[in-house]
């Protein structure tokens, strides 16, 4: 099946104002390529080595609209086929990025990327970094801390892999500072174009007031996979996402001119990707900017102010 026929070229890419042409099945010479389906039999008609970049936030197990809650061991061993054949269609020098938070049975908290670690290091894959994904709203819990983080464990296929640090660099946080001593005392001692972002990132989550909020429970935010995106691959680049949900990846890498490809097995959510990548390729979907400070409300804002303190 295909959703729209015409093919951009890549000055109509950097334009932005066609329409992506969206395949069902996979061709390496497809723009876009979303499956709405099971991620393994698209996954069987990937070759061997295509994608720069896997990236995805897989079901939870948490009994979500969209999933089966399932006994761990279950659980783990479907992802362990998903994950087996991510690494198969992995290029040399490609990332996979899995972005996991907790599964919670009976109040008890189990991290599920300390679970799934082992099945990527006995597929001897190399984890660069444990990103620890921040956010301020979510479910407040009462017997215990409220759950205010995600964990992207980011495994890459060999030690000669890309990263490009350059478009991923935040504001230093004193430009101003100089070298005190040595032979180069007096210069400024940072790199003009900004700090590496480290691996905490603050990002708002995808709730009700957001600019990307869908009907999907579990998005993640276009900004986050962004910096994934920009930094581990390069234009023309496939970046593949078995789970595709609402299309954020598909999103981020089309804003970026690289190639998507995923799937969604939920019609519903699979229509709104569809829709979303259309409308990131004509440039009118609305993002939050990737590097966009999270918002502090004025001090003397109304909301900002305790109405059960005397001033
Ligand atoms: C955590 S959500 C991903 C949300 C996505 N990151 C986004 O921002 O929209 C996981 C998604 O995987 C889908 N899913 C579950 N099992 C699947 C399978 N076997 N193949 C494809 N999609 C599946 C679910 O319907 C759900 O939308």
């Amino acid at each position: 099946m295909q959703t729209e026929v015409k093919q951009p070229t890549t000055s109509e890419w950097n334009r932005k104002k066609v329409s992506v042409g969206i395949e069902n099945h996979y061709r390496s010479s497809n723009t876009v390529t979303l499956f709405n389906g099971d991620c393994m039999d698209l996954l069987g008609e990937i070759p061997d080595e295509e994608a720069m970049l896997v990236v995805t936030s897989p079901p939870y197990n948490l009994g979500k609209e969209y999933e089966r809650v399932l006994e761990i061991d279950r659980y783990l061993a479907q992802q362990k086929k998903v994950i087996e054949e991510c690494v198969r269609i992995l290029h040399p020098m490609g990332s996979i990025c899995w972005e996991v938070g907790n599964y919670v049975n009976n109040g008890e908290i189990i991290p599920l990327d300390i679970l799934l670690y082992s099945i990527f290091h006995d597929l001897d894959l190399h984890l660069r970094n444990r990103i620890i994904w921040h956010f301020e709203h979510g479910l407040h819990c009462s017997k215990r801390l409220s759950g205010r983080y995600e964990v992207i464990l980011w495994f890459t296929k060999s030690d000669d892999y890309k990263f490009n640090l350059d478009p991923i660099r935040i504001p230093q946080k004193y430009p101003g500072k100089k070298y005190f001593k040595g032979p180069k005392t007096g210069q400024y001692s940072c790199n003009p174009n900004g700090k590496n972002p480290g691996d905490l990132w603050v990002i708002p989550n995808v709730k009700h007031n957001h600019v990307e909020k869908t009907v999907h429970p579990c998005q993640y935010p276009v900004g986050l996979i962004e910096r994934l995106v920009l930094s581990m691959t390069e234009e023309g680049d496939l970046v593949f996402d078995p789970f595709m949900g609402v299309g954020t990846t598909a999103v981020a890498a089309v804003l970026n001119n690289r190639r998507p490809a995923g799937a969604e097995i939920r019609g519903d959510y699979y229509d709104i990707a569809v829709d979303r990548i259309k409308k990131a390729s004509t440039g009118e979907l609305r993002t939050r900017p990737m590097d966009k400070e999270v918002y502090r409300p004025p001090k003397k804002s109304k909301l900002a102010i305790n109405p059960f303190m005397e001033s």
